[in-house]
């Protein structure tokens, strides 16, 4: 029997520390084992993605390898009683597309722990218009709010707002009523972020102009973070009393410098999230928060869909921070 081949992006090392990204046919037979075989509808692209198809050994260990944190699609093949050929789903694993092959080829081959039958009401289309950061966004939504930062408490900053994970943070606090200031490098794209219900646009060098002071005004409630250095210092030094600060990200920096003011004078409390180990309960939750009250009402807006072909040009642009929203692939086309 002939052996089955698929076309993936594959992201080989030519010569120590050059590495080149090539779409290439793989085989199915070559994928790792695993209890279940999806044929990838859509995947997405995240910052990670990007780390791990640009050679980046914290991300992705071993080359060649196919990057791709996010998958959704249909079900192939099954070992397991309650996942069954023709399921919907979507795959989150905390090594899918990192140190096994990801979503970027149009198949994968994963353990049934990581795969989840979409709700009924989210599309795999939709469910990739989300995909990793959005999922990362409701988290850090759940964090503020498990941790008492209410509407009424005042507002709520988001940077790295234009970014995946910024947002659709700044999306779906809006739709649940909350007040949000959004810090953007990119002044073109302050109505982009309006649009989706920030009231209040911070370039990112008036944010920073007085970072270097060991305190500053307290003006918010909640902070969503994706970018950490200098700008989470200085979002944390601005949180005002009892404030909540979340962070995910280190695309500005993974280095944070700040005093000890804001927490034992302002009592204010600094939050991290690992999205990929998120409680199984809780991922459930907020899947389900996704696809029903905190589902967006224009997600249009918030994509730009491609083809397998168009990842290599997308790859350079989310490193350089080029790109506005959320990058759906589209593997079928
Ligand atoms: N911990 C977790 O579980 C988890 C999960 C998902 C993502 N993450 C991390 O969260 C971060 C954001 O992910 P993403 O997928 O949203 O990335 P993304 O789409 O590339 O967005 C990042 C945004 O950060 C801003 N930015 C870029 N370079 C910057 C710089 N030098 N200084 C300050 N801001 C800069 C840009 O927005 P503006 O131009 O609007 O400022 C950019 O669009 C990444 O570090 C990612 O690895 C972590």
């Amino acid at each position: 029997m002939p052996t089955k081949t698929f076309k993936a992006l594959v992201v080989e090392e030519t010569a120590p520390g050059t590495f080149i990204r090539s779409i290439r046919e793989r085989s199915i037979v070559d994928l790792p084992d695993g209890d279940v075989l999806i044929r990838v509808h859509y995947s997405s692209l995240n910052y990670k993605d990007a780390l791990s198809a640009s050679g980046h050994r914290g991300v992705t260990r071993n080359y060649p390898h196919t990057p791709g944190i996010d998958a959704a699609g249909v079900v192939e093949e099954s070992s397991i009683e309650y996942i069954t050929p023709g399921d919907h789903v979507v795959v989150n694993g905390v090594n899918l597309g990192t140190n096994i092959p990801g979503g970027f080829g149009l198949y994968i081959r994963v353990p049934a722990s990581w795969v989840y039958k979409l709700p009924e009401n989210l599309s795999l289309k939709d469910s990739m218009v989300y995909g990793s950061a959005g999922f990362t966004s409701a988290f850090l939504v759940y964090k503020l709010i498990t941790h008492g930062v209410t509407p009424d408490k005042g507002k709520i900053l988001v940077t790295g707002a234009t970014g995946g994970v910024g947002c659709i943070a700044i999306a779906i606090l809006a739709k649940i009523g909350y007040n949000v200031v959004a810090v953007s490098g990119k002044t073109h794209g302050k109505q982009f972020l309006f649009d989706l219900g920030a009231q209040e646009f911070l370039h990112r060098e008036t944010f920073l102009i007085d970072v270097d002071k060991p305190i500053l005004k307290g003006t918010w409630a909640g902070v969503v973070d994706t970018v950490g250095g200098d700008i989470l210092s200085a979002a944390i030094k601005s949180t005002k009393y009892d404030g909540v600060v979340t962070c995910c990200g280190n695309v500005a920096s993974s280095e944070l410098h700040t005093t000890i003011y804001p927490f034992i004078l302002r009592g204010v409390s600094l939050l991290g999230v690992d999205a990929p180990h998120c409680p199984e309960d809780i991922r459930l939750k907020l899947w389900h928060k996704l696809a029903n009250e905190w589902r967006l009402d224009h997600l249009e807006r918030i994509y730009s869909e491609i083809c397998l072909e168009e990842l290599d040009s997308a790859i350079d642009r989310i490193l350089k921070g080029q790109i506005i929203g959320r990058v759906v692939v589209n593997l079928i086309a």
